[in-house]
C-alpha cells in the first residue's frame, strides 16, 4: 500500500508494509510478512507522529508524511520503543522535522543515544504523563519489557484509541490495514505472543491492568492489522495467556530415546519423583508441540532432560527445547539431567552448563548409561527423581 490512510479526523496510518519478510529478525518465521506500523495524530495546534518505520522503508514512509503535511511542522516523534523496526528511520526523520522533540521512556532514550550518533532535542515521560495537541491529548502508559524494558503505550485520550507498539501484534501483512478485512490470522497472533512476549507474563498482566477502565474505540499495534472493532479483545486474549496456572507440585522429563535407552531412564527417573503431591509428566519431545512443552516448561516445578548422545553431541530436537528455556517464564529453576551414550557421552555435560547458565539448580550430579541401563543404574535413576520430588516439596 503506498499512500496512507485515514483512520479518523486528523488521525492517519502512515506504516509501510513488508509482505515477503520471511523471518523476523533473524529469529521467526513471518509466512505473512510483516508491517510496521506508524501514526501521524494532528491536534489544534501540534502534531505528534508515533512511532517509525524500518529505515530501509523510510523513503515510503516520507512520502506518506509528505501527502499529509510539511514534515518540517511535525512537533512531536513518540518512541514507545526503541527497537530498529519501529525507530531505525527515526535519525533521517529528523532531519526532516527540524523542530521535532522526541518523546520516549528514559530507558528508550539511552538506547537511541546508542543509535542515533547525533544530539537531537528529547523529552522523557513517566507513567501517566500527557501531551496536550491542542483538543487531544497524548498520555503514556509505562509498559517496561513489553518486550523490551524501554517499552510504553501512548493513549489518543479523548478518543480511547491505543498505539502499543509491539504489544497485541501480529506479524501479518494482508489487503488493507484492519483486522475486521482480514482472514483469520489468529495463529499468527498467538505465535508472536508466543515467540516475543510469553517470556514477560507477569509484565503483561501489570500492563493490562492499567488499561482496565479505558474505553477503547481502536488499538493501532504497531505489526499487523489495526482493530478498529472488538479493540479489546487481543488485549482479553493475553490477559488469559499470561494468567497463572493452577497450583500444584509438577515436576516434567522431557526426553528422547533413539533406542529406547533413554526412555527406561526416563521412566525410572518417573518412578522416584512420583512421592505424594508430586505429579509427574513424562515427555517424548518428538510426540509434543512446541506449545505443549513450553506450557509444562511454565507450569512445572522442576525440569528434568534425559539426553542421549549422538555423534558427541545433544542431539538438534533437544538442543531447540533447550533453547526455549529462555522463551519462557519459568515457574521453578529446579533441573535434573540423564541420559544413555553409546562411546563418549557428552550430552549430559552440554546440557548441564545449559542449565546452569540459566540459573537452573541441579540439586543431583547427572545420570549417564553406556548403551542399555544396567539395574544399578536405574537405581540411580530412581534417586534423581526422588531428590528432585524432594526439593519441589520443599518449596
Ligand atoms: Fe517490533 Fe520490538 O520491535
Amino acid at each position: 500500500m503506498s499512500e496512507a490512510v485515514e483512520l479518523g479526523k486528523g488521525l492517519h496510518w502512515i506504516g509501510v508494509k513488508d509482505p515477503t519478510l520471511a523471518v523476523f529478525d533473524d529469529l521467526f518465521p513471518t509466512e505473512h510478512g510483516t508491517t510496521y506500523n506508524s501514526f501521524l495524530v494532528q491536534g489544534d495546534t501540534h502534531t505528534a507522529i508515533i512511532d517509525t518505520v524500518k529505515a530501509k522503508r523510510f523513503e515510503e514512509f516520507l512520502a506518506k508524511i509528505t501527502s499529509i503535511m510539511d514534515p518540517a511542522e511535525v512537533d512531536y516523534i513518540v518512541v514507545n520503543h526503541s527497537e530498529p523496526d519501529h525507530s531505525g528511520s527515526l535519525a533521517k526523520l529528523l532531519q526532516h522535522c527540524p523542530k521535532a522533540c522526541v518523546v520516549s521512556s528514559q530507558a528508550a532514550r539511552t538506547f537511541l543515544g546508542n543509535q542515533i550518533h547525533a544530539p537531537f532535542e528529547s523529552r522523557i515521560v513517566k507513567d501517566n504523563e500527557s501531551i496536550d495537541l491542542g483538543g487531544r491529548t497524548l498520555r503514556f502508559i509505562a509498559a517496561p519489557f513489553l518486550h523490551w524494558p524501554d517499552t510504553m503505550f501512548t493513549l489518543l485520550e479523548e478518543e480511547g484509541i491505543l498505539f502499543p507498539c509491539d504489544a497485541f501484534g501480529s506479524h501479518y501483512s494482508g489487503e488493507g490495514i484492519f483486522a475486521d478485512e482480514m482472514p483469520d490470522f489468529s495463529g499468527e497472533t498467538r505465535f508472536y505472543f508466543d515467540c516475543i512476549m510469553r517470556p514477560f507474563k507477569e509484565r503483561i498482566l501489570q500492563a493490562v491492568a492499567k488499561l482496565d477502565g479505558v474505553e477503547l474505540k481502536m488499538l493501532c499495534p504497531s505489526h499487523g492489522p489495526i482493530y478498529r472493532c472488538d479493540a479489546r479483545k487481543p488485549i482479553d486474549l493475553y490477559r488469559k495467556w499470561s494468567m497463572p496456572k493452577a497450583a500444584g507440585k509438577r515436576i516434567a522429563i522431557f526426553y528422547l530415546s533413539p533406542h529406547g535407552n533413554t526412555e527406561q531412564m526416563a521412566e525410572a527417573v518417573a518412578s522416584g519423583a512420583g512421592l505424594p503431591g508430586v505429579h509427574v509428566t513424562l515427555c517424548h519431545i518428538n510426540h509434543a508441540s512446541v506449545a505443549d512443552i513450553r506450557d509444562l516448561m511454565e507450569e512445572c516445578d522442576a525440569l528434568i532432560f534425559g539426553i542421549p548422545t549422538i555423534n558427541r553431541d545433544i542431539p538438534k530436537p533437544m538442543w531447540d527445547v533447550l533453547a526455549y528455556l529462555s522463551t519462557v517464564s519459568l515457574k521453578g529453576n529446579i533441573g535434573g539431567i540423564f541420559g544413555s551414550y553409546g562411546w563418549s557421552g557428552e550430552a549430559c555435560r552440554m546440557a548441564e552448563e545449559r542449565l546452569k547458565g540459566m540459573n537452573f539448580k541441579l540439586p543431583v550430579p547427572f545420570v549417564r548409561s553406556p548403551f542399555m541401563p544396567k539395574p544399578e543404574i536405574i537405581a540411580e535413576c530412581e534417586a534423581l527423581g526422588r531428590t528432585i520430588a524432594e526439593e519441589v516439596l520443599k518449596k
